[in-house]
């Protein structure tokens, strides 16, 4: 490896205000998410090596780049480079306490689980903790259930790349410090100590019985989301934060169209509630509740 590509040189290459304008438009337009344009060092610390890949030598080459007949693939890619994937287990975890104790005791009484498979959406699932920690814990109200529950998981999310980690559901140590040991034993595979994976570091993988109950697909938030099955529990944490009020707006109309009445819409605790469409009610912490047609 030559000093030139070593993977955490500094960026080379100076972007413009014009194109870092452009940059944050497109990204705004694309996928709601806003990035301060003054902060060229976080563009061009994301950005670099991908113009390296592409022996660009700069920014406003990139830019042409996007604008022309290769723009739409490129900027999937841009998007993927630029989005924020911070994730992990049982995060924020008063949300699955209230799942277990209140939601699925809920759903379940008015049939949830026997009349029809019951559904659990993480809508920006990123690399999939969040949709797999519930997957636990519906998995232990079901264990409770004189026959078990129906159910299911769906992942979403705009990233191809973080989709592709979410299904193949393989953790690191590190990654795997919110879930109890327990919940390992019953849910997970281990790597034998030493085999040649994870850096050194052992890896789990969500076992099969877990992994069959769950499909992912391609969505973005802003767009219609009519592939997406209805949910009776949907995830939407940690994204809205990125958006303008306008998209925000739009994504939660989308979102709350594919939950089925009677169901939940779980949201992050920093994520603003304005926006919500008539008929959400607060039920729990960031929980609301979608009214009876
Ligand atoms: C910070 S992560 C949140 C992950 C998880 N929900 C959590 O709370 O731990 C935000 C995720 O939203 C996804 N995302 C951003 N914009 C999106 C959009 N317009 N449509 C769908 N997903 C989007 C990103 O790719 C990223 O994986």
């Amino acid at each position: 490896m030559t000093a030139q590509n070593f993977p955490f040189d500094p960026p080379t290459r100076r972007m413009s205000r014009r194109v870092a304008l452009g940059l944050v438009a497109r990204l705004k337009r694309v996928a709601g998410i806003r990035v301060d344009p003054k902060n060229q060092q976080f563009l061009t610390f994301r950005l670099d090596r991908r113009l390296q890949a592409l022996d660009l030598d700069s920014y406003e080459d990139y830019l042409d780049l996007l604008e022309g007949p290769q723009g739409d693939a490129e900027t999937a890619r841009l998007v993927e480079m630029l989005v924020t994937n911070t994730t992990s287990f049982f995060r924020e975890p008063a949300h699955f306490d209230w799942l277990e104790r209140t939601g699925l005791p809920a759903l379940c009484e008015a049939g949830a689980g026997r009349l029809y498979p019951l559904t659990v959406w993480s809508a920006a699932c990123s690399t999939g903790p969040e949709l797999w920690s519930a997957g636990m814990v519906v998995d232990q109200a079901s264990r409770l259930v004189p026959g078990g529950l129906r159910w299911g998981l769906v992942g979403t999310d705009i990233s191809a790349g973080v989709l592709r980690r979410a299904a193949a559901a393989i953790f690191t140590a590190t990654e795997m410090s919110g879930v109890l040991e327990e919940r390992r034993r019953l849910y997970f595979l281990r790597s034998r100590p030493g085999a040649a994976v994870g850096n050194g570091q052992r890896v789990y993988r969500v076992a099969p019985e877990l992994r069959n109950r769950a499909s992912f697909v391609q969505a973005n938030l802003l767009q219609d989301l009519a592939d997406v099955p209805l949910a009776d529990v949907i995830f939407l944490r940690n994204v809205l934060i990125y958006f303008a009020v306008d998209d925000r707006k739009a994504c939660l109309a989308h979102v709350t169209a594919r939950l089925r009445p009677g169901g939940y819409l779980i949201l992050g605790h920093s994520d603003s509630q304005q926006g919500l469409p008539e008929g959400m009610v607060a039920c729990g912490p960031s929980v609301f509740r979608k009214g009876e047609r």
